[in-house]
């Protein structure tokens, strides 16, 4: 499970939707931001979202595990598991991936994989925060700054270690979507990339 066959650790990005964060990573791929890993495949929990398009456009080797046709969590998680042995993937990168991983699956994966939340962890994070529900709790607080964050994934939802934020300006006419989209365009899709060439570099650099 190194993922080292191509002197690049081989990543897979797990998706659930649009998959801007995916393109994010594609361009950053494509512009040499991503050198030290390579984009292998994109998993899907869900079937025919737009994040599948972009990846076959891109020329990235598709799967879909989708989560609602599996019996169990159990089940969900060797799928994807499969896929991830099979193409001897080193780093998960979860980018806008809506199911929580088992304890058992990340201790596995254990610093292989990490996750884009779009705030400042640790404030609007954890069970229950996701999409819209993040701005809108952090519009609700009044807070002035907000961001996005990049982190390991562990057992605790969005507790893992911290590997990248970016801060972003809340103005006083923001609704939950403009917020969403400043997030997204001014730090999402910035360290997204960047920290994911951060692990990759870190990964090829470590003895095992
Ligand atoms: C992003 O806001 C991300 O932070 C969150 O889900 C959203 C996914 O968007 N985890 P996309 O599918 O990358 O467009």
């Amino acid at each position: 499970m190194n993922g080292e066959l191509t002197g690049k650790i081989r990543i897979a990005v797990l998706v659930s939707g649009s998959g801007t964060n995916l393109q994010a990573l594609i361009d950053a791929q494509n512009s040499e931001i991503i050198k030290s890993g390579i984009i292998d495949c994109v998993i899907s929990s869900k079937r025919d979202v737009y994040a599948l398009e972009r990846a076959e456009n891109a020329g990235i080797d598709t799967f879909t595990v989708a989560k609602n046709e599996c019996a169990d969590q159990n089940i969900f998680e060797k799928k994807i598991d499969e896929i991830l042995t099979r193409r001897c993937i080193g780093l998960i990168v979860l980018a806008g991936f809506l199911s929580v991983l088992s304890s058992t699956f990340t201790s596995k994966y254990a610093n292989r994989i990490i996750n884009v939340h779009p705030s400042l962890i640790p404030s609007f994070c954890g069970d229950g925060f996701y999409g819209l529900r993040v701005h809108e709790a952090a519009l609700a607080r009044g807070v002035k700054l907000t961001g996005a964050t990049v982190h390991y994934v562990n057992e605790i939802t969005d507790g893992g270690k911290i590997i990248m934020q970016k801060s972003v300006r809340v103005y006083d006419n923001d609704t939950p979507e403009k917020l969403q989209k400043r997030v997204m365009k001014q730090a999402e899709w910035k360290i997204l990339p960047l920290a994911s060439e951060k692990v990759c570099k870190l990964l090829l650099f470590r003895k095992e």
